[in-house]
This record gives C-alpha cells, structure tokens and sequence, in this order.
C-alpha cells in the first residue's frame, strides 16, 4: 500500500488554497461580493462585511474534511508499516527454523560415531568392570542427545516423521505420572484417561510436548495460588467428522484469558509473562505441530474463572497402526 507522507498532506492543501484564491479573483473581478450584498440588502440588512467573512468561513468545513481525511491515511499507511513489520518477524521465525533444522542435521551426524561407538564400548566392557557404569551412562546420554536432535529435525522440518504409534492410553499415564511430579502442591490435580484409545497419527514425541506445554501454561497461570488442574483424554464425544483419534482437554482455574488476547495468544512470541520467564513460543509451537498432523485446538476462557485448552488429536491412517512400540519411558 502506498504511503500517505507529509509532504503530500501539504501539498494538498496548498492546492486547496490556490484552488480558493483562483475562485477569490473571478468573484472579486466580477463584483460577486457587491452583487450578493444587494442580493441580501433587498432581503435582509446584512452588511458588507459580514458577506465577506460567511463567504471566508465556506472552505472551513472544507478543509476540516480535508485535514481528517489526511489524518486517516496517515493511520492506515503506520497500520500498514506494521503489518509488514510482522511479517518480515514471521520471515525470520521461519529462517531460524531452517538454521535450527541445518544445525540439528549436522549434529546428528556428529553423534553417530558417539552412539555407536559407546554401545560398542558398552558391549565390550564386561559387567564387574568398574568403568562399566560409566560407559553405561555415556551410551544412555548420547542416545538422549540424538533423541533430541530427532525433535529438532521433525519440527523444523514439518512432518511427524517416524510415526511412533504407542498405546495411548498407557503412554499418557506415564506422562500424567511425571506431570504429578512436577505439579506444585498448591494445586489438585485430577486425571481421566479412557482406556483401548486407537493409535495417534502422530509422533508420541510432539503428543507429549503439546502437552507438557499446555500442562505448565495451566500451572503458570494459577502462579502459585490454590487451584485446580484437570487432564482429560477420551475419544470425541459429539460429531467428529475428520475422524480425530481422541481428544486432550486440560482446564485450570487460573486468571483466564481475555477476549483479545485469546486472539494473539497461538502468535509467535506473544507472551503475558515477565522476560526470562516465557518465550511465546509454546502455543505457537503447539498449534504449528497440529496443523501439520491435521489435529486442532480450541480455547475456552473466561476471565476469572480459568481456562480450557481442547486439543483433537489425529488419528493413525492405515498401515501406521500395525508398527507397535511399546518402548514408554
Ligand atoms: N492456561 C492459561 N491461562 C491463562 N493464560 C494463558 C494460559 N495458557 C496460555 N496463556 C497465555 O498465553 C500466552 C502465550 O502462551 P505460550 O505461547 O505458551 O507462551 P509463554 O508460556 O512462553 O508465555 C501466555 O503468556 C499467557 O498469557
Ligand atoms: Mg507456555
């Protein structure tokens, strides 16, 4: 959109006061003035200058429009400068994820010769070795390592690739049981899994991240205070015409989140809390990893009384259900 500058702000106005003085000197060549005067001397008992300032004060609501109308354009031409301010931060969000995709690539090739190097040493180094447990942990730390390298790499590149189809329900509970762990005491937390839920067309990786971020949003928001938590998983109850697996619902009864800032709150870097303490990226990333396995999520909220975070999670096609793997930590 093209800017409105100042400059031509002045420009039209300055056309605008040409426009009056060449309209000024036909009047005042054809004695318009002195006409009107007679016209409303035989009507009323106006007198010459009183013609003269109606005729002056004319252009006043003239120029008012004129100056309002400069004043819009100013505010749509810095409302347009932001939108592309925005857009150029989006640009960058999305090159970080490239350089962060090239960087985990490199990395994992770095860790193949630990990994499998270590195993091997693992392998070799009999039980009663006394550096046997240290190799033991090198090994289990490097696995973790790739381990996290592989989240970096699906995420920067979109896709759940790997498909690991676990039991979902067992695999949830064993979430919901390090989520106890890490729950303040201040809050009661209540948990409903339904059982022989179907395979999740996602990684359990990113179902677990989803999670965990809704998980400490809930528990930051009631910051310390009494509450309650609640953790759901259960196939969908109404309608469910894209055929989602089950539906994740975690409700706290924290502060809630106003109607406007519900519409900012899945925008990257959007973030309520001090420096330091949140990045804005976690609903962000939460959405971002939905919309590319084809599950959703919905908010409800309403200041005062908490929040829900609904979250359709998709389900396995066919085919992905037949691998199995049971590895839970
Ligand atoms: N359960 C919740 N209750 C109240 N506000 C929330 C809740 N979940 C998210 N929010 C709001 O959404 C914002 C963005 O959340 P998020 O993307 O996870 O970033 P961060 O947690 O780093 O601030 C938070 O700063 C907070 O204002
Ligand atoms: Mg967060």
């Amino acid at each position: 959109m093209r800017r409105y500058l100042p400059s031509q702000k002045w420009r039209d106005l300055g056309i605008m006061a040409v426009f009056l003085l060449l309209m000024w000197i036909p009047a005042a060549e054809f004695e318009a003035f002195e006409w009107l005067h007679s016209f409303t001397r035989a009507h009323e008992t106006w007198e010459l200058d009183e013609v003269i300032l109606l005729v002056l004060l004319l252009p006043l609501p003239l120029a008012w429009y004129a100056v309002r109308r400069a004043r819009e354009a100013t505010r749509l031409s810095q409302r347009a400068l932001e939108s592309e301010r925005d857009l150029s931060h989006v640009r960058k969000i999305d090159s970080l994820g490239t350089l962060a995709g090239g960087l985990a690539h490199e990395l994992n090739n770095q860790l193949q010769p630990l990994v499998g190097l270590s195993e091997l040493l693992e392998a070799e180094t009999p039980q009663e070795d006394p550096r046997r447990r240290k190799v033991e942990l090198i090994y289990a730390g490097s696995l973790k390592a790739r381990e996290s390298v592989d989240r970096v790499l699906r995420f920067a590149r979109r896709e759940a690739a790997g498909f690991v189809v676990h039991d979902t329900s067992e695999a949830m509970r064993s979430m919901v049981e390090l989520m106890r762990l890490s729950c303040p005491t201040t809050v009661q937390m209540t948990v409903s899994l339904a059982d022989d839920l179907p395979p999740l067309g996602m990684a359990w990786a990113d179902v677990e991240s989803i999670a965990m971020n809704l998980f400490s949003n809930a528990v930051a928001a009631m910051d310390g205070s009494p509450g309650q938590l609640d953790i759901r998983l259960h196939p969908p109850s109404g309608p469910n015409p894209n055929g989602h697996a089950a539906v994740l619902t975690v409700s706290d009864t924290g502060p809630g989140i106003s109607e406007a800032q519900q519409q900012r709150i899945f925008d990257p870097y959007f973030t309520t809390k001090p420096l330091g303490a949140g990045t804005g990226l976690g609903l962000w990333q939460v959405q971002t990893l939905l919309h590319a396995a084809g599950g959703r999520i919905e908010v409800q909220s309403e200041l005062g009384r908490g929040t829900e975070m609904q979250v359709w999670l998709p389900a396995a096609g066919a085919g992905q259900s037949a691998q199995h793997v049971a590895e839970v930590r």
